[in-house]
C-alpha cells in the first residue's frame, strides 16, 4: 500500500512540475486534490481497510496531499514570476526614443510669455503669487484707493455678479492689482511678488477681449524707491524683448493706487511700413507702474510710515503680440490648431536666460 502511495506521489508531482502555464497547473491541481481528484478517490478506499490500518493510511494520504499542495504553490509562484517577466518585456518602453513628430504638441504663446516673465523676474528675486478670478469689490477697487464714486470704476467696464447674502456684488477682477492687497494682508515685508493671471472687462473688438491676461508686480520693504522701479522695469524690457539697448521711457501718469505713477513706453520704429521694436522715432506704451500709495499700504494693515515700495501691471497678450508678431488679439482664443502650430512653442524649449528666451 505504501509503495503504491509513493508511486502516486511521484506521478502527481511530475504532473505539477511539467505544467508550463497557469492553466495547465490548475488542471493538474484539480486532477490531484480537486473534489473528484486522485487523492479524494484514495481517501474513499479508507473504509475498505481493516480498522488497524486506517489511521496510518489516512495520515499517509494527508502527507501526500500536503506535499502535492506545497509543490503546486511553488510552481505557481514560479509561473507567476515568469508571466510578469513576459508582460514587462512585452510592454517595455524605450524612454530614450525621440518624440514622434506627429504626436508633438505646442505651448500656447500666452503660457510661453508668462513663463518668460516669471523667469526674468525670478532671476531678480521675485516669486509667483496668485489670486482668484472672482474678487470682492473691496479688494478689486476700494482697498486700491478706488472709492465707489471714483470714475475709474466706470472706465474698467466691470463684470458684476448677482449680490450674495450680504448684499455685496462680487466682480470678475478687472486687473491683477487685488492680489497686491491679498499679498500685503497676509505677508510680512519684504515682499517681492509677480502675479500672472486672468482679468476681465466688458469690452470686445480687434484689440480688446472680455478675458485677457495681466501680470502684476509688487515690491514692499523699507527702502525701495522710484530708482529701483525704473531699474527693475528697464532690465525687464530689455531682457524680454532681447534688445540690449532698447530705449525705455517713463511718462508721468495717474493711477489711484500709486503715487507718483508712470506709464512705461519702449522705443520702436514704423519706418518703411515695417514695425520694429528698438531704436526709432516712435514710442509704444506697454505697462503702468508707480510707488504704492500710502493709503493702499494702510488699507492692508501695514504702517505706511515704515513700509514703501512699487507696483506695476502689464497686459500679457499685448507684449506677446509685440514680441512674436501676432497681428490679431482674437486669434489667441480661437483654438485654431494651424495657428497654434505656427505661433506655438516646442514643449521642451523651456525659457531660460542662458539659451535665449525663445527659439
Ligand atoms: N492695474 C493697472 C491696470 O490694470 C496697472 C497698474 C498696476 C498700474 C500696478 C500701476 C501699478 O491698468
Amino acid at each position: 500500500m505504501t509503495a503504491d502511495l509513493a508511486a502516486v506521489q511521484a506521478e502527481l508531482l511530475a504532473a505539477v512540475e511539467s505544467a508550463d502555464t497557469l492553466d495547465a497547473l490548475e488542471a493538474a491541481r484539480v486532477a490531484a486534490v480537486g473534489r473528484k481528484g486522485r487523492l479524494g478517490a484514495l481517501m474513499k478506499t479508507l473504509g475498505d481497510l481493516p480498522p488497524e490500518q486506517r489511521r496510518d493510511y489516512g495520515q499517509s494520504v494527508n502527507a501526500l496531499k500536503t506535499a502535492v499542495e506545497t509543490a503546486i504553490d511553488a510552481r505557481k509562484a514560479r509561473l507567476d514570476g515568469a508571466a510578469l517577466d513576459a508582460r514587462l518585456a512585452a510592454e517595455r518602453i524605450d524612454l530614450t526614443l525621440p518624440v514622434r513628430p506627429e504626436a508633438e504638441g505646442r505651448i500656447h504663446p500666452i503660457s510661453q510669455t508668462i513663463d518668460e516673465i516669471v523667469q526674468i523676474f525670478g532671476q531678480m528675486g521675485f516669486r509667483v503669487a496668485e489670486g482668484p478670478d472672482l474678487e470682492d469689490d473691496w479688494k478689486n477697487f476700494t482697498a486700491l484707493n478706488i472709492p465707489p464714486e471714483h470714475p475709474a470704476r466706470q472706465e474698467m467696464d466691470t463684470f458684476y455678479l448677482r449680490a450674495g447674502a450680504d448684499g455685496a456684488r462680487p466682480v470678475l477682477r478687472t486687473h491683477t492689482s487685488p492680489v497686491q492687497i491679498r499679498t500685503m494682508m497676509t505677508e510680512k515685508p519684504p515682499i517681492r511678488v509677480i502675479v500672472p493671471g486672468r482679468t476681465f472687462r466688458s469690452d470686445h473688438d480687434a484689440t480688446h477681449s472680455p478675458m485677457f491676461h495681466q501680470v502684476e508686480g509688487l515690491v514692499i520693504d523699507e527702502a525701495s524707491h522710484m530708482g529701483h522701479l525704473k531699474g527693475c522695469l528697464i532690465e525687464f524690457c530689455r531682457t524680454f524683448f532681447e534688445v540690449a539697448d532698447l530705449p525705455v521711457r517713463f511718462r508721468a501718469s495717474h493711477f489711484p493706487f500709486t503715487e507718483p505713477s508712470a506709464e512705461v513706453d519702449i522705443g520702436c520704429t514704423r519706418a518703411g511700413g515695417e514695425f520694429k521694436i528698438g531704436h526709432g522715432d516712435d514710442w509704444l506704451e506697454i505697462l503702468g507702474s508707480g510707488m504704492v500709495h500710502p493709503k493702499v499700504i494702510a488699507n492692508c494693515g501695514l504702517d505706511p510710515d515704515k513700509y514703501q515700495g512699487f507696483a506695476f501691471g502689464m497686459g500679457i497678450e499685448r507684449i506677446a503680440m509685440l514680441k512674436y508678431g501676432i497681428p490679431d488679439l482674437r486669434t489667441f482664443y480661437d483654438s485654431d490648431l494651424r495657428w497654434l502650430r505656427h505661433y506655438g512653442f516646442v514643449p521642451l524649449d523651456i525659457p531660460g536666460a542662458l539659451g535665449g528666451l525663445h527659439r
